[in-house]
């Protein structure tokens, strides 16, 4: 009997449902965006977020069960991101969850939003399995984890300010381009010259494994208003592609040396960043050349999704990681 799980995702500004069969196979994927509307602020507001998916949530579940041809009574289980995410945006869906939990009598399956992005890999790919490590970049967090087993997770690096996500986003504010500025960046990228400027490298002690961003964002910062101050202008595609080679540098470079001291030949991209085109191809190219097998998530399930989240709940269930009707959401937890 395969089992068919309901999952929900509601940690920043993204209200989906999705089913998904066995941890493997999408039978349905509703993602309603509420981009265009945060884009007039520049970024997410939380306060609006929760609102946004108040009003969504009961049509984006109706319509992921029903593309599936289920009913809260005929899946197997009902997931949810518990954490980490916006604690208002979070707790719409663990307490819808909770309410289709409670009158279906099916088990509740809280997912860790990141393990979801590592997921979202097990859904393109029906070959990759554990162990294996993986890059997780998104628009709060970048880590590098090793991924022991389905459930069973260490990091290795992480970053020590702004996530590789915000960067972008930042980044791309100063330079005047649209939210979300990782997009943005991504889109201009090809008219610019990456070597135009030479952007600092960040140097961070300790752990060999570790980001930091937030200098480079000021380097761009900083670029643009010395422009400016000089009367004179700074070309952007240059810029966007300047920093988007020197961000990708970064994130290949740990990651590859991770890979290498802690002897994995399996890496897996995850997280709204892994849609970017210079990474993915950097990647290709290094990996490749190495004898390094490579997993990236389709475009479609870079950015945030329900169907990750069914994904990664269909092994949380299989551990016995449920839930009961106490559960609540948390903004931070360790993956
Ligand atoms: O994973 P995600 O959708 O949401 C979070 O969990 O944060 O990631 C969103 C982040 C944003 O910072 C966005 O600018 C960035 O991913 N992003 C990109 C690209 N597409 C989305 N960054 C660089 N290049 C892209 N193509
Ligand atoms: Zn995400």
């Amino acid at each position: 009997m395969p089992l068919d799980i309901l999952a929900i995702e509601s940690s920043c500004d993204e209200t989906a449902a999705a089913v998904v069969r066995d941890g493997r196979q999408v039978l349905s994927n509703v993602i309603n965006t509420q981009v265009a509307e945060h884009g007039k602020y520049g970024g997410v507001v939380p306060e609006i977020a929760s609102r946004r998916h108040i009003e969504n949530i009961v049509g984006v579940v109706d319509e992921a069960l029903s593309a599936a041809g289920h009913t809260p009574d005929t899946v197997g289980a009902i997931a949810v991101t518990a954490a980490p995410g916006l604690i208002g945006a979070l707790l719409v869906g663990v307490n819808y969850a909770k309410g289709l939990s409670l009158v279906s009598g099916k088990p509740l399956v809280p997912v860790h939003h990141l393990r979801g992005h590592v997921a979202a890999n097990y859904l393109a790919h029906p070959d990759l399995a554990p162990p294996y490590l993986a890059l997780v970049v998104s628009g709060g967090h970048s880590h590098i984890v090793e991924v022991l087993d389905y459930t069973g997770y260490r990091t290795i690096g992480q970053t020590r300010d702004d996530a590789a996500g915000e960067a972008f986003d930042k980044a791309a504010r100063a330079m005047g381009l649209p939210y979300p500025g990782g997009v943005s960046i991504d889109k201009i990228t090809p008219q610019g010259d990456p070597h135009a400027f030479e952007l600092p490298t960040p140097h961070v002690s300790g752990s060999e494994y570790d980001f930091s961003f937030s200098g480079l964002k000021t380097a761009v910062v900083n670029l643009l208003h010395n422009a400016q101050q000089k009367g004179g202008t700074v070309p952007v595609p240059d810029l966007a592609a300047s920093f988007a080679y020197k961000v990708v540098d970064i994130l290949v470079n740990n990651t590859l040396r991770a890979a290498e001291d802690f002897h994995y030949r399996t890496i897996a991209l995850a997280g709204g960043v892994s849609a970017n085109s210079t990474l993915r191809k950097r990647m290709e190219e290094e990996c490749a050349g190495r004898g390094i097998a490579l997993y990236l998530p389709p475009l479609s399930l870079c950015g945030d999704n329900a169907a990750m989240i069914g994904a990664q709940a269909y092994y949380q269930l299989q551990a016995g990681y449920t839930a009961d009707l106490s559960l609540n959401g948390a903004a931070c937890m360790d993956i």
